[in-house]
């Protein structure tokens, strides 16, 4: 595939664009200097960098980001910035969405993507992966607020009773709470349900896949196949 092209889909804007950034001088390719848009290129394994800064050719992305408290998973937020301002402009030139959404007061892991057939399987009532938060209470948890969680609580608008598929308290007010359903506000409305209230939320993995301790909030890595895999999904990432 011609430069201009490569460039093109891995988010660094049109072709004309692209063309100007490489007669500009500031892309090389696979360490060495290139100036011509049209030199060819095979995608897979191809890596460049533009302004010093290395990429690798990915035909989609998979990105995981520790989400701060006081953002917004939202491309227009209302009253905080937007997770998406923590993100590189190629990546959200590509398209890159969050799959699913949290609060803009619940922190931890969150996942984006630019693979839409991805976004659409993770976020499906039919897919049924759990999702481990850590939950801080306003009020001590008791026993019969575990026990009321597993068996299921009634939520407002819910044809039926909703069940935590794990339960663990960790300390007087900390508990650990697996769900599998991804509806709105779901953790704090059972939570509710189960006489208490959420003061901190912090999801820490999604199906096998858990937030890394190194990834500090506000920072994002790239998933590779092994962390897809974890996720339970398979996908070739280049
Ligand atoms: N449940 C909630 O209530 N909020 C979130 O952000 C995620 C799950």
């Amino acid at each position: 595939m011609e430069l201009e092209r490569l460039l093109r889909s891995q988010g660094f804007g049109s072709r004309p664009e692209c063309r100007h950034l490489i007669y500009s001088g500031r892309v090389s390719v696979f360490g060495e200097p290139c100036d011509d848009p049209f030199a060819k290129f095979e995608p897979e394994g191809f890596s460049f960098s533009v302004d010093g800064v290395l990429w690798g050719y990915r035909k989609f992305v998979y990105l995981a980001l520790n989400k701060p408290a006081n953002y917004e998973c939202s491309q227009k937020p209302k009253h905080h910035p937007s997770v998406y301002t923590l993100l590189p402009p190629p990546l959200l030139m590509r398209g890159v969405q969050a799959v699913g959404r949290l609060d803009e007061d619940t922190t931890g892991l969150l996942l984006l993507t630019d693979d839409g057939q991805f976004i659409h399987t993770y976020t499906s009532p039919k897919k049924l992966v759990p999702k481990v938060y850590e939950v801080m209470t306003k009020h001590s948890i008791d026993d019969t607020q575990l026990s009321g969680l597993v068996s299921g609580v009634q939520l407002n608008d819910e044809p039926a009773p909703i069940a935590a598929t794990a339960c663990e308290r960790l300390s007087e007010r900390l508990m650990r709470l697996t769900v599998t359903e991804g509806k709105y506000h779901l953790v704090k409305r059972m939570i509710a349900a189960a006489s208490n209230r959420v003061e901190a939320l912090h999801r820490v993995s999604i199906g096998g896949f858990e937030l890394p301790s190194s990834l500090l909030p506000g920072q994002w890595m790239w998933m590779e196949a092994a962390d897809l895999e974890r996720l339970g999904s398979r996908k070739q990432v280049n």
